[in-house]
């Protein structure tokens, strides 16, 4: 059963996928400044936060594993990973917590790459045990712990217990010998939320924001009355999540509705370490395989290093010095949440007059 839920996340989430459209990521736009452009040659994608160190500023973020289908996705991720020396998490282990014949369609991560930086994944509901043997079937050099209780009521035969989920955060993140990053699944992180996860040990949160895959859409439609279309729409945007939440401190990624290059180029100047997609990779790695991937992942760095060379940013961490202007919903979010940004006020769009 969890084999074929695995499967139907695959299918419904490319079914529910949108390419274009317009998300918060569209509320950031950079002031554009004619002399600041470097040469491209002193540009370099190298970003370090938590004690690592990433050659670029870009990830896969976690998707799958725990049937025979989901494991040749992860092969094909896999590659194209190992080809472009970018990140790459796994998916939920608990398939193999439930059953471990499945142990290959995870460890295909690692085995296809064997010099990368890999991340094994787990719920929030994980024992130590559970989060170190998924470290080691992966050799992970970090662990990331999901919080997806919305994702949870709305699927027909998910959780509904989370009170637990803070004790064994903190008890992951004493156990573990790897940095920890808890992430959202696409509802993103508050800064209270962000908060919370300093006292209990994080190393890193992943604000994995609303505006692409939808775990409430696509739970809803695995429902037999459909009941919880109203939740279309819940949660706050990474922009937002980076925003709300880039006092508190912790080193943050920001991933949820990543498209193309500029919105990485956006999360960057928002203050996150890297930017990360899931639904846009999936997407084509299973139209084209993996040399499809290569080329996208290959091109999505050159046009990162392009955007940065224009901006005037020699790391990604300078990109949060240029002058971004917020907008649109963006902007009313940060009104009514007071958000200071960068030592900017970001005040309500003036009311337009129509004095005659
Ligand atoms: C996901 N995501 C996810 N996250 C997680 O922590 N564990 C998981 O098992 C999964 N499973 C999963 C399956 C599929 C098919 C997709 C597309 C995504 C969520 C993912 O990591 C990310 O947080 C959100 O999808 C938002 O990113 P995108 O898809 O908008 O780039």
């Amino acid at each position: 059963m969890i084999a074929n839920r695995k499967d139907d996340h695959v299918r419904l989430a490319m079914e529910h996928h949108r390419t274009g459209g317009h998300n918060e990521f569209d509320d950031v736009a950079f002031v554009h400044h004619a002399l600041a452009g470097l040469d491209r040659a002193d540009v370099s994608l190298d970003t370090r936060f938590a004690g690592l160190h990433w050659r670029v500023p870009l990830y896969v973020n976690a998707m799958t594993g725990g049937s025979p289908k989901t494991g040749l996705i992860n092969r094909n991720l896999a590659i194209a990973a190992r080809e472009t020396g970018v990140p790459i998490a796994s998916g939920s282990m608990s398939p193999y917590f439930k059953d471990e014949s499945t142990a290959g369609t995870f460890a295909v991560l690692r085995d296809e790459n064997p010099d990368g930086f890999v991340i094994a994944n787990v719920n929030a509901n994980a024992t130590v045990d559970q989060a170190t043997r998924a470290i080691d079937l992966l050799r992970a050099d970090a662990l990331q712990i999901h919080l997806n209780s919305l994702q949870e009521i709305v699927m027909p035969e998910g959780d509904r217990s989370f009170a637990a989920w803070s004790r064994r955060i903190e008890e992951i993140a004493d156990g573990v010998g790897v940095p920890v990053i808890v992430k959202e699944v696409g509802f993103g992180l508050s800064r209270e939320t962000v908060t919370a996860l300093v006292k209990l040990g994080v190393s890193v949160a992943d604000v994995a924001g609303r505006g692409g895959t939808d775990f409430a859409r696509i739970e809803n439609s695995r429902r037999e009355y459909r009941d919880f279309a109203y939740l279309d729409g819940w949660g706050q945007s990474a922009p937002a999540s980076l925003l709300d939440a880039a006092e508190v401190g912790l080193p943050l990624l920001a991933s949820g509705g990543v498209r193309h290059p500029l919105d990485v180029v956006r999360g960057l100047a928002l203050g996150a370490r890297a930017v990360g997609a899931s639904g846009t990779f999936l997407k084509t790695v299973l139209d084209g395989g993996p040399d499809a991937l290569v080329a996208q992942l290959s091109a999505w760095l050159d046009q990162i290093t392009a955007l940065m060379t224009v901006l005037g940013a020699r790391t990604p961490a300078e990109l949060t010095g240029c002058d971004v202007h917020i907008r649109g919903a963006l902007r009313e979010f940060c009104a009514a949440r007071g958000i200071v940004s960068r030592g900017r006020a970001i005040a309500p769009e003036p009311e337009l007059r129509h004095d005659r």
